[in-house]
């Protein structure tokens, strides 16, 4: 590749290499995302090459402001409205009936489009100059975790794009919140920084749950709404558990004092127990542990131990966890135990892409 281009220099360039129907990668609160012109269908064609992705999976469409929104969408729902004025610039995608000017290839043959407005000031500028909306979905290689930084995108797809417009580590670390608004009753279909509440608080409404989401994918007879979420997604190489105990479970982690500490004790003696056994098999380990935690991992054992973040704030959480995988990969870990969390507000983000990442497999310390 070409270029990478730190700060606002870049702008302009990136904007150019968009309108000549090329690729860059682009920063974003949540990840970084590969865009195209959106309205291209040989530049979203480009886009599934790159990354290697099944093209009836939908991309995001990246507009500046609300009022490039009117041209991409046949109908205007207020729900659509309401949020992006509370939610916008921001990690909320809105899925809205999409107008005839934007090609199937950019919708993987819906006829609906997802559209977004992030929060990133090189990118709203970038967006602005190339005059058209961009088309992006994460700019890592499909099936692997979203990128967080730019040399995450290097590592992924060095010389299948253009350009690279660089901004350094982003905020929030998970993909943005899906919601449908098109049907009856409004569908979160990917949970992100922007909650459920906080959702059916501005809609003043009841906002249901993709039950493929809470199934982590396809089951039998569960057919997710965003078709991405049925893929295997931010996958690490290694074979990856989450731990827990049916105590903490059926308390929905809302235990503290003593009571949290024997739990969290259970939790450790656990991994403890199954990274000494993958040890003696001569397996690589990682473990994933929180701040709260940390002192109870201090075994005789050769594990990585990495601390994610706080779990009282799940967005310390989501800000390292692709990041923390992405390591594991290099490291050429082989398991990787991971404590599991709350999925209170944020939480519910951060357990969605940690069950995913552990193709949903969660031991019970207790059993
Ligand atoms: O935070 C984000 O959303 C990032 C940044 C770059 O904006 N983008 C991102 O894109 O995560 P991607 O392509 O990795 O995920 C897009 C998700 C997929 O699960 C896809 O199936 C869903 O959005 N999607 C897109 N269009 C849709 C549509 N019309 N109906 C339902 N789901 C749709
Ligand atoms: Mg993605």
């Amino acid at each position: 590749m070409k270029t990478i281009v730190k700060g606002m220099e870049g702008v302009e360039e990136a904007a150019e290499v968009i309108r000549r129907g090329g690729l860059v990668a682009f920063p974003t609160e949540t990840v970084y995302g590969l865009g195209g012109n959106a309205l291209d269908p040989e530049a979203s064609r480009k886009i599934y090459a790159a990354k290697g992705r099944p093209s009836d999976n939908p991309l995001i469409v990246h507009v500046s402001c609300m009022e490039e929104v009117d041209a991409l969408v046949s109908a205007f729902p207020e729900d659509a409205r309401k949020l992006m004025e509370t939610f916008w610039p921001g990690p909320l995608t809105i899925i809205m009936p999409k107008a005839e000017c934007v090609p199937l290839e950019t919708t993987g043959g819906l006829n609906t489009v997802a559209i977004r407005c992030p929060e990133n000031k090189l990118t709203l500028a970038f967006i602005k100059a190339a005059e058209r909306p961009i088309a992006g979905p994460s700019a890592n290689t499909s099936g692997k975790p979203s990128p967080t930084e730019a040399e995450h995108v290097l590592h992924d797809l060095d010389g299948k794009i253009d350009m690279i417009l660089d901004d350094g580590p982003v905020g929030i670390g998970v993909e943005s919140t899906i919601i449908d608004v098109t049907g009856e009753v409004p569908t979160l279909l990917r949970p992100g920084a922007i909650t459920l509440e906080e959702l059916s608080q501005t809609l003043g409404k009841t906002v249901e749950v993709d039950p493929a989401i809470v199934a982590g994918g396809v089951k039998e007879g569960i057919h997710p709404k965003a078709p991405g979420m049925k893929y295997r997604h931010y996958a690490p190489n290694a074979c990856m558990a989450l731990v827990t105990t049916a105590f903490l479970k059926e308390h929905d982690y809302g235990v503290s004092g003593e009571d949290r500490k024997n739990e969290d004790r259970k939790v450790a003696s656990a991994i403890e127990h199954l990274v000494k056994k993958d040890e003696a098999e001569g397996k690589k380990v990682g473990i994933i542990c929180c701040e709260e935690t940390r002192e109870l991992y201090a075994g005789e054992y050769e594990a990585d131990l990495k601390v994610i973040g706080r779990r009282s704030d799940p967005l310390s959480m989501t800000h390292e966890l692709f990041r923390i995988l992405r390591e594991f990969d290099d490291d050429q870990v082989e398991t990787i135990y991971a404590e599991s969390y709350s999925d209170h507000g944020v939480g519910f983000a951060l357990m969605n892409r940690m069950r995913k990442a552990a193709g949903m497999t969660e031991l019970l310390a207790d059993v």
